[in-house]
C-alpha cells in the first residue's frame, strides 16, 4: 500500500517511520511519502493561507496551492482522506474499508481548515471522504492521520506478528474487549479471576464474552443499541 501525507509540518509525521508502522516500511508492506504543502507556493512568503470570505477569525488554507499538490499527488486509484472535525467519523469499519486501498493520500488541514472547492473538486477525479477520529477539536490533521495509519497498517497482512492478534479486537464482534491479565497470579493481593486459570476453554470464552458484554453495557451502551438481535445468543440475552 502506498501513503501519501500532505501538510505543512512534515516532520510531525517522524512517528510513522517508528514501531510497528517503521517495521512495516521495512518489510516493503507499506510505503510511505510525507510532502511538504509549501513546495507547490509560488511566492516568496510560501504563503498557504488567507482569511476567510466572509470574515471571521482564523485563516483558510488556500484552494491554488492545494489544488495542485493533489492533482501532484493523486492518481485514479487514490482515495482521498481530508481529517477534520467535520468529517464523518473514522471507525473500525472504515479502516477496514481503507486496508483494502491500494493507495491513500492524507490532506493535512490547519487553522480553519481548507478551502471547501478543493474537497469539491477533487472528488470530480478520486474518491473524497472527510473524516473525524473523535468529538474533539485538534489543531490540525496530522495526529488524525497517525491514528488512521496506524488502524489501518495493523489490519494489513504480514503487519502484526500473529494475524490472529485482531480476531480479537475491541469492535471486531460489536462489543468492547474485556479485561486481560499476565503473571504473576496475585498481584498487590489482587488475584487473576480464578477462570482463566481453570483450563476450561468453554467457561473461559463465556465468562469473556460476558466482560465484553458488561463493559460495553456500561461504557459504550450506543455499541449495543446499533447490533442486530442475532449478534446476541440465548446466554448473552440471559445476563
Ligand atoms: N482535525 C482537527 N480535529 C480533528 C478531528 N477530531 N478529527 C480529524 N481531524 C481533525
Amino acid at each position: 500500500m502506498q501513503i501519501d501525507v500532505i501538510t505543512i509540518f512534515p516532520e510531525y509525521l517522524a512517528p510513522m517511520r517508528a514501531a510497528l508502522l517503521g517495521k512495516a516500511i521495512d518489510k516493503g508492506l507499506i510505503s510511505v511519502g510525507v510532502h511538504d504543502l509549501r513546495d507547490w507556493t509560488q511566492d516568496v512568503h510560501k504563503a498557504v493561507d488567507d482569511s476567510p470570505y466572509g470574515g471571521g477569525p482564523g485563516m483558510v488554507m488556500k484552494a491554488d496551492i492545494w489544488g495542485p499538490a493533489l492533482d501532484d499527488v493523486c492518481t485514479d486509484e487514490t482515495r482521498l482522506i481530508v481529517p477534520t472535525p467535520a468529517g464523518r467519523p473514522f471507525t473500525q469499519a472504515v479502516a477496514h474499508e481503507y486496508a483494502n486501498e491500494s493507495h491513500l493520500v492524507f490532506a493535512c488541514g490547519r487553522y480553519e481548515g481548507i478551502d471547501q472547492r478543493v474537497v469539491d473538486d477533487a472528488s470530480r477525479r478520486v474518491r473524497v471522504d472527510e473524516v473525524s477520529i473523535g468529538d474533539y477539536v485538534l489543531v490540525g490533521g496530522e495526529v488524525a492521520v497517525l491514528a488512521i495509519v496506524e488502524a489501518v497498517a495493523r489490519l494489513l497482512p504480514g503487519v502484526l506478528g500473529n494475524p490472529k492478534s485482531h480476531a480479537e479486537d475491541s469492535f471486531q464482534d460489536g462489543l468492547l474487549e474485556g479485561p486481560s491479565y499476565t503473571r504473576p497470579e496475585v498481584w498487590r493481593e489482587l488475584a487473576v479471576p480464578e477462570v482463566l486459570r481453570s483450563g476450561n476453554h468453554k467457561l473461559i470464552n463465556r465468562w469473556r464474552r460476558d466482560q465484553s458484554l458488561v463493559r460495553t453495557f456500561e461504557r459504550r451502551p450506543d455499541l449495543l443499541e446499533s447490533l442486530p438481535e442475532d449478534a446476541f445468543d440465548k446466554h448473552d440475552r440471559a445476563l
